[in-house]
């Protein structure tokens, strides 16, 4: 069980990493198959209210914000958020991308972490995620928390790396204290999760392929495969 310590060691971790971030070809790659699954799927729709969950420096927050109304990036790392916040500032007023240094952890982390100046929406009719979920120990709470924050009728989108002989090799030793599910996630579990969370027309499905360097036995390369499972909120 990791504690407390442990949480705000993994921030830390994720502080010092942002800088590599909008450089590392495996983000890149992933975030590139998940905002095309994403449109090709329909699920970016003109004044659609999105949540990244997660959203680090912001790339996929980014890639589909011209296609949606607004899109509000949470992140637990304050170093994540100020990256995100600088390249928000450079594409001027009129973007339409927030970020909110926020750890989703209880139904009121958002409304905690909203700014009553200038308030951010806590319903969205989409929340997307990738490659943040095996960073999380209880998948069931957390996907309570977000279909709390999806409007009836919304969709949850989340994107992570499949299971496989050799996907327990895709992180380095140095970030595993920073991560609870190291193989990733089969399709079937995704799904049960999905459907345990109250959510319908689940489904789960691969989206992309990459290679990566083996974080254990580098500079072999290994081969890894991006899912997108999916989910809708009922509307009663
Ligand atoms: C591997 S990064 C992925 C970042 C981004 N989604 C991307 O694909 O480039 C995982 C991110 O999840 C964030 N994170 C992990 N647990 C979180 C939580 N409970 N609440 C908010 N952010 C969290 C970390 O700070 C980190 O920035």
């Amino acid at each position: 069980m990791k504690g407390e310590l442990s949480r705000e060691d993994s921030k830390r971790t994720f502080d010092a990493k942002a800088k590599e971030f909008d450089t590392n070809p495996v983000l890149l790659a992933c975030v590139d198959a998940a905002s095309r699954a994403l449109r090709d799927g329909g699920l970016l729709q003109p004044g659609a209210a999105v949540l990244d969950f997660g959203c680090g420096t912001g790339l996929l927050a980014l890639a589909v914000a011209d296609s949606v109304g607004s899109v509000l990036g949470v992140d637990s790392s304050q170093g994540m958020v100020q990256f995100l916040r600088q390249k928000v500032e450079a594409r001027g007023p009129g973007c339409n991308v927030r970020a909110a240094c926020c750890e989703v952890t209880s139904p009121s982390s958002l409304h905690e972490a909203n700014d009553p100046a200038d308030p951010f929406p806590e319903q969205f009719d989409l929340i997307v995620s990738s490659l943040t979920f095996h960073h999380v120990e209880h998948i069931p709470d957390l996907l309570r928390l977000l279909v709390g924050h999806l409007k009836p009728g919304g969709r949850l989108a989340v994107f992570d790396y499949q299971k496989s002989a050799v996907s327990d090799q895709f992180h380095p030793h140095e970030m595993l204290h920073t991560v609870f599910h190291p193989a990733g996630f089969a399709q079937q579990e995704l799904c049960a999760h999905f459907e345990g969370a109250g959510l319908a027309d689940v489904s789960c499905r691969v989206v992309g392929e990459f290679e990566k360097p083996s974080g254990t036995k580098p500079p072999e390369r290994m081969p890894y495969e991006l899912l997108m499972a999916l989910g809708t909120k009922p509307t009663q």
